[in-house]
């Protein structure tokens, strides 16, 4: 007997969703919730039907975010989103790193450009580290799309890097410029995924970034396949995740308890201490295939919101 319908809002190239959150449908409906895959920007939805909507792999939006946070809250005048609308916004552009660091959470040292600064290649150039590699992206990305990592000391790859951000500047978007953390290459990254607060489970994700971005490769990805492993969280990666997850309350407009999803996504800085390198509250993947329990937890962290 189904009491609630809910939506899981996925993009047209996913119309059945990503593999790996298909078994959320079967794990809802065992807990009497009819879940459906719908398309976030399909036009004919008429999202009221639904007691929730439920964000899942709605990755085509990073082109075009302003139809995005519109629909965000469309959906939330007729019925509720997870995660909220004001979330969605907040998240959407990295700038929100800054408000962590304001809270005194640790996170990737970066140098912010603004694209109404105009700046020149001379410009651009001094904001460079002068040793060492760094990394050059947008501040509304995903999926690691235009970003790319430069070696300081290689001429050629300095003038690469200039004009990356060049590019990206003069198509009115903000540039985040931070040192490649080196030791990504051998602890990786870890994504702590927490349900309504909770802890469910922690990933590790291997290093990404091996060199310059290449316009047109893979439509501007650049990315060796991403390589999950389930790992534990070391003590220090957990204490950081958790008051990230508390802080939060405070920093987002119109939230006042923990999210029904929340990945923070921390890297070792050159000491080893892990540092906010991502916290994704709009659409992280939970590599449910890895960990097909974790399927359970959100269900029933769905089902307690309803
Ligand atoms: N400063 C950095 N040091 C080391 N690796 C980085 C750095 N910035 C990004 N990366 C690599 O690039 C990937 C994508 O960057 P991220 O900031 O997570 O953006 P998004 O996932 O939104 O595209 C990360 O998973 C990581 O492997
Ligand atoms: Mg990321």
């Amino acid at each position: 007997m189904t009491t609630a319908r809910i939506a899981l809002a996925t993009c047209s190239s996913l119309p059945d969703l990503e593999a790996d959150d298909a078994p959320l449908i079967p794990a809802l409906a065992a807990r009497g919730v009819g879940a459906e895959p719908v398309v976030w920007d399909d036009p004919s939805v008429d999202w009221s039907v639904y007691d929730a909507v439920v964000i899942r792999s709605t990755w085509d939006y990073t082109g075009r975010p302003a139809e995005f946070l519109d629909w965000t809250r469309r959906v939330e005048s007729v019925t509720r989103l997870f995660n909220p609308a004001s979330v969605i916004a907040w998240n959407t552009d990295k700038v929100y790193q800054r408000a962590l660091e304001s809270a005194g959470l640790p996170i990737v040292p970066t140098i912010w450009l603004d694209p109404e600064q105009n700046y020149d290649s001379r410009r651009v150039h001094s904001r460079f580290p002068a040793f060492g590699d760094f990394v050059i992206k947008p501040t509304i990305s995903a999926g690691s799309r235009d970003t790319g990592r430069y070696e300081a000391g290689v001429t050629p790859q300095r003038s690469m890097a200039i004009t990356h951000a060049k590019n990206l500047l003069s198509a009115g978007r903000h540039v985040m410029i931070q040192r490649y953390l080196r030791n990504v290459d051998s602890a990786g990254e870890s994504a702590l995924v927490f349900f309504n607060g909770e802890l469910s489970h922690t990933l590790r994700k291997g290093p990404l970034l091996d060199g310059p971005f290449r316009p047109g490769e893979s439509e501007g990805v650049l990315y060796k396949d991403e390589v999950m492993t389930v790992r534990e969280p070391s003590a220090d990666e957990l204490d950081v995740a958790q008051r990230v997850v508390a802080a939060l309350p405070d920093l987002v407009p119109g939230v006042d308890g923990p999210l029904l999803y929340t990945r923070v996504d921390l890297i070792p800085d050159d000491e080893g201490n892990p540092v906010v390198l991502e916290l994704e509250v709009i659409e992280p993947s939970f590599f449910f295939t890895l960990v097909p329990e974790a399927v359970e937890r959100y269900a029933d962290a769905i089902v307690a919101r309803l």
